[in-house]
């Protein structure tokens, strides 16, 4: 296993609110899943590497974006954050505690205030319950926040905060649309008045008609409840209407991170380059002067990174340099103190290098 030669990730550094103290300080979180081989005798025979050394702030009242293809890792930090799924190793601080040491109460008031919107409100929706039961069930783990007596009417402020008719409690979950429900999954999130959102890939199973306005409605309800988001999407546009900074995930770990404004104008990674340039420009006068980068080869396998950078075996600026030597996530070197947009955290030994971008053909 590579964890021992693993460099440790410096403190992320920028695009950060200086003022501040993070909600949440994430420090080179692993989450490797053991492969194993045979049916009666099960060898551990390799570990897929699914988070690998992943390091984050979230503020108070901020957002932030996590983009990366299907399978980089995003959903397993969100079950990590959640307590899902136990870390190989890493520290998750929660206010500057450790949740990853907490058990029995200290951890149950912590994750009261940790809440997950999921993917799919087709099936993150138990059939069976109606809306009120579904809404209501945080009610049943955390009795204190809400006597017996009061949960029906809260229930029904939470229908009303998000949008939905409060009459509609006792209907079940078939009887409406895909962005009722996931609104139906958001005032589920809301039920315990948490502090931090993760949600994951909350509008990706929607129609593209629908996507806005759900989104819409969380950034009001932001605002209302002042909430942090962690927003998972693994597409580059949604994310940046909402967030306030963005990380970049390729292979389990983070490639580029920074404020919403110098990702998406100065990004310093080939790979959030590339992502960049599939990203639709609707205007045809800006779309002539964009090149599309087209990523050669597959994503390696978690289970067998390659050596080095990870992105090297797609990226166009890749030499020997990258076969042998891991590049850290961190500033990059020529812009260090300059301020400027390019001044953010970038895993590339090339990254103050200007893109030299392979044209389409
Ligand atoms: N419980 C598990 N056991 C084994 N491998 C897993 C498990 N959960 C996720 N993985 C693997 O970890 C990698 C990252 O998965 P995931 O976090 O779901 O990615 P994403 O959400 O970005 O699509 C994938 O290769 C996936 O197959
Ligand atoms: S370190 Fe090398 S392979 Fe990795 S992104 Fe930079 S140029 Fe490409
Ligand atoms: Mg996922």
């Amino acid at each position: 296993m590579t964890t021992a030669s693993r460099p440790t990730t410096p403190e992320p550094s920028d695009g950060r609110p200086a003022d501040r103290e993070p909600i949440l300080q994430v420090r080179d979180l692993v989450k490797h899943f053991p492969l194993t081989q045979g049916i009666v005798f099960k060898r551990q025979v390799g570990a897929v590497q699914a988070v690998d050394g992943v390091s984050f702030d979230l503020f108070p009242g901020e957002t932030l974006g996590i983009v990366g293809e299907s399978g980089c890792g995003k959903s397993t930090v969100a079950k990590l954050l959640m307590n899902l799924e136990e870390p190989t190793s890493g520290e998750i601080l929660y206010r500057g505690e450790d949740i990853t040491k907490l058990s029995g109460r200290a951890l149950k008031a912590v994750r009261r205030n940790i809440q997950m919107v999921f993917q799919d409100p087709y099936t993150s929706l138990n059939p069976r319950m109606t809306v009120g039961d579904i809404i209501g069930e945080p009610y049943e783990i955390h009795p204190e926040v809400a006597p017996k007596g009061d949960r029906r009417k809260r229930v029904q402020e939470l229908l009303d905060v998000v949008g939905l008719n409060p009459e509609y409690i006792n209907r079940y979950p078939h009887q409406f649309s895909g962005g009722q429900r996931q609104r139906i999954g958001i005032a589920r999130g809301l039920a315990l008045r948490p502090e931090v959102i993760v949600a994951d890939e909350p509008v990706s199973a929607l129609d593209v008609s629908v996507q806005a306005q759900v989104v819409n409605l969380m950034e009001r309800l932001q605002d209302e409840f002042n909430l942090s988001y962690m927003f998972i999407a693994h597409d580059l546009s949604i994310v940046r209407h909402i967030s306030d900074r963005v990380g970049v995930m390729y292979l389990g770990k983070i490639v580029e991170v920074g404020a919403d404004a110098e990702i998406y104008e100065h990004p310093t990674h080939p790979y959030t380059q590339a992502l960049l340039s599939a990203v639709p420009v609707p205007d045809p006068e800006a779309r002539q002067y964009r090149e599309r980068i087209i990523l050669s080869g597959d994503v390696p396998s978690p289970a067998n990174p390659p050596s080095g950078c990870r992105f090297r075996t797609r990226c166009w600026k890749a030499r020997e340099r990258c076969v042998v030597e891991e590049p850290l996530l961190a500033v990059p070197e020529a812009f260090r103190g300059t301020g400027g947009p390019a001044a953010h955290d970038s895993a590339c030994h090339f990254a103050e290098e200007k893109p030299v971008v392979p044209r389409e053909r």
